[in-house]
């Protein structure tokens, strides 16, 4: 059997949470849900046992009664946040607006559909029930947007579990596992949204060390090694900007870091993009040693980046990025090494053999003082907070 792998990826790609696209005024029939139930039931399960369980809610009442929980749980900061960033540019903004709008439609749309497993999960974060529900669920939602119909994975308005188990009839010992208001969709045009590239975020034998290219056996510098280190942070991202962008800030918490200078304004007369630093750095094998930094990155609040040694052909590159979450923001911190000259080049030349080992070896150490660094990050932003400066 030949799979069209172009439609495949088109409807993986192009499945989008909809809510202000959903056509309240078309009818979906039973079939067509009934359809979509059995293509999901096709997903993956533990132990091949069946226990995932369907519910279908037509009724108008019961479907106000789902939106007003929606509305109670989470609906009315929705609301105000789209309020709130309405015209403000804020990333959450086009977001918060189609939230708002979905908890004011929720009891319009023609069928609300939960999906449930019979037994409760046993948070011990282990993989267990869960694991047996989310893909098939998934999977329901492809098969609506096979057919040109979409829906949004709603978990809010399941916050309150006695009152959904209540209205719907739900023994104790079932989960709830989200709530989908399903429709056709006003046109069947949607895009893919911006993600992480797999690179970025895809680790090769062992957390947090990415590749730009291959990587090959033996690991070489040619394949653009790299680290991770993430953290989440109370404070928006204002709040972190001045400390991530304190070319010392990182002295305190690495190994190697000194301490550095600035030596040049960046061709705008400021310490943008093209400004430049010196950084001195101590290692056992090399002594003091000096290292010419360019900054390549600045987007205020959303991302700070350097490069050493040669602006276009860098010992290695650096970079904060600030990305807005709720109730806080996540600080990301990367480093890719290469491909320019560098204290690495040099230990790798001087012992072709055990380039693989030398990375790793370096990987390893850079690792544990940027998550120093990510880790110190939070303590000082929290403590300025405290002091409320
Ligand atoms: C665990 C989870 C919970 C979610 N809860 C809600 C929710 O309560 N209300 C809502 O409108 N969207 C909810 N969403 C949808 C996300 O907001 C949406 O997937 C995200 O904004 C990205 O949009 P996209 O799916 O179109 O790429 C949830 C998604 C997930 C995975």
């Amino acid at each position: 059997m030949d799979i069209d792998a172009d439609a495949v990826d088109a409807a993986l790609t192009t499945t989008r949470a909809v809510r202000r696209r959903l056509d309240l005024d078309r009818p979906v029939a039973d079939d067509v849900l009934l359809d979509c139930i059995d293509i999901a039931e096709q997903a993956p399960t533990g132990g091949n046992l069946g226990s995932r369980r369907w519910i279908v809610i037509r009724d108008p009442a019961k479907k106000a009664a789902l939106a007003e929980f929606y509305r109670h749980g989470a609906g009315r900061w929705m609301t105000s946040a789209a309020e709130r960033l309405a015209g403000s540019g804020h990333p959450m903004e086009r977001n918060m607006a189609s939230s708002a709008h979905l908890v004011e439609h929720l009891a319009e749309v023609p069928a609300i559909v939960i999906p449930t497993i019979l037994g409760r999960h046993d948070g011990s974060g282990r993989p267990g029930l869960f694991d047996s529900v989310i893909q098939a669920a998934w999977s329901f939602c492809i098969a609506l947007r096979a057919r040109g119909l979409g829906t949004a994975w709603v978990t809010a308005a399941l916050a309150d579990d006695q009152a959904v188990k209540e209205l719907l009839g739900i023994p104790a010992d079932v989960t709830e596992i989200v709530m989908f208001p399903v429709a056709y969709t006003i046109g069947t045009d949607f895009e893919r949204a911006p993600r992480h590239p797999a690179r970025e975020i895809t680790y090769f034998d062992g957390f947090a060390r990415t590749f730009e290219s291959g990587p090959n056996d033996p690991v070489m510098l040619a394949d653009g090694p790299g680290a991770v280190a993430e953290i989440d942070i109370d404070a928006p991202p204002a709040a972190i900007w001045p400390v991530i962008t304190d070319i010392n800030m990182n002295a305190a918490f690495s190994d190697e870091f000194q301490g550095a200078e600035w030596v040049d304004d960046g061709p705008r007369g400021d310490r943008g993009v093209g400004a430049s630093f010196v950084g001195t750095n101590f290692n056992s094998n090399f002594g003091e040693f000096k290292v010419p930094s360019f900054v390549d990155a600045y987007d205020e609040h959303v991302a700070y980046g350097w490069r050493t040694s040669d602006m276009d052909n860098p010992g290695a590159r650096w970079r904060f990025e600030l990305e807005p979450r709720p109730g806080g923001t996540r600080l990301r911190y990367t480093m890719k090494l290469g491909p320019g000259p560098s204290g690495l080049t040099m230990a790798i030349e001087s012992m072709p053999d055990k380039e693989a080992r030398i990375i790793a070896r370096r990987i390893t150490s850079q690792l544990a003082s940027m998550q120093r660094t990510v880790e110190g990050v939070k303590e000082i932003v929290a403590a300025r907070l405290e002091q409320g400066s």
